[in-house]
């Protein structure tokens, strides 16, 4: 595994598995439990997806320790006025005594209340690092500015057409570790795989055009969670440890950015107004 070294101290899986959709609780349980055996030590979830308890029951049955695991869920917006309550509960579902990572899922709502129950989670030890979800530069500074804690991590959509230079820029500055998230933009642009230059570089290094991307954000230093449900996908997507992509191969790859983030826009007011009915 490679690691990234949080503002905290703590090291984090720079690779792991995402859980968002996967609802259905055997397959959900089964797919963390596969990818536990495979090597994946880092779980995302979060309050919204429903499959808490789902995952809870995996880490119950797996026998990795639960010092090489390392959990992260995120707080729902609609759950900031008691933000310190729900943590309290998804660490239920999850069946552990600790969150090695809870992040503000949307900056939507009463961020600061919620903010100073992750410092409170924080302080008590429930918590060993805590951050946010879909901010843009702005939000996270004002953030930085006015509060104790520095977030330790800001989770952002991060792919091939939407690699967040510039949030990447001032996450750098403010030593916030960037993950990101749907590498595979879900599903919504599978032709980004057929790409000419892509697939070229896939067969010269004996990997998928997914690896490569995978292989990729990780060389630019974003923490990836892949999803998936499947043995064999789970596998594929794992496999990007063991091979490294030349300077000239990632500027390549730098070229296919068109910053143009299909899910994580919270600066646009017809999505605020939109997030007010999820
Ligand atoms: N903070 C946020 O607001 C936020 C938003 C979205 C996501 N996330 C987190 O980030 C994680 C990843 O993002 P995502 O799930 O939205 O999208 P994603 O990882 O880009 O794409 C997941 C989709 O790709 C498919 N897939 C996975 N591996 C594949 C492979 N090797 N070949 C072909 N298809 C493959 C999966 O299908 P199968 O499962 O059927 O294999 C699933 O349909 C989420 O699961 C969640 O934990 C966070």
């Amino acid at each position: 595994m490679e690691y990234i070294k949080l503002n905290t101290g703590i090291m984090m899986p720079k690779l792991g598995l995402g859980t968002y959709k996967s609802t259905d609780p055997e397959e959900c349980e089964n797919a963390v439990l596969e990818a536990l055996r495979i090597g994946y030590r880092l779980i995302d979830t979060a309050q919204i997806y429903g499959n808490e308890a789902f995952i809870g029951k995996a880490l119950k049955r797996t026998d990795v320790p639960r010092e090489d695991l390392f959990i992260v869920t995120k707080v729902w917006f609609r759950n900031f006025g008691k933000a310190y309550e729900s943590v309290i509960r998804s660490m239920k579902d999850l069946g552990v005594d600790y969150l090695d990572l809870v992040l503000l899922h949307w900056p939507f709502g009463d961020t600061y209340a919620a903010w100073r129950d992750l410092e409170k989670l924080f302080r008590e030890g429930l918590v060993r690092n805590i951050g946010v979800s879909n901010y843009e530069p702005d939000r996270l500074v004002d953030l930085i500015m006015y509060n104790e804690v520095v977030p330790a991590v800001n989770q952002i959509e991060t792919n091939l057409v939407a690699q967040r230079k510039e949030s990447h820029k001032w996450m750098e500055k403010y030593g916030v570790a960037h993950m990101g998230y749907a590498p595979f933009c879900q599903g919504r642009m599978d032709q980004i795989f057929d790409d000419p230059a892509l697939t070229a570089l896939a067969a010269k290094y004996g990997k998928t055009a997914r690896q490569v991307t995978l292989r990729f954000l990780i060389q630019s230093d974003v923490i990836q969670i892949p999803k998936s449900v499947h043995a064999e996908r789970l596998k594929e997507n794992f496999n990007v440890l063991d091979f490294t992509l030349s300077e000239e191969d990632m500027a390549l790859l730098a070229g296919l950015d068109r910053e143009s983030p299909l899910i994580g826009r919270p600066e646009d007011p017809e999505k605020v107004e939109r997030a007010s009915k999820w």
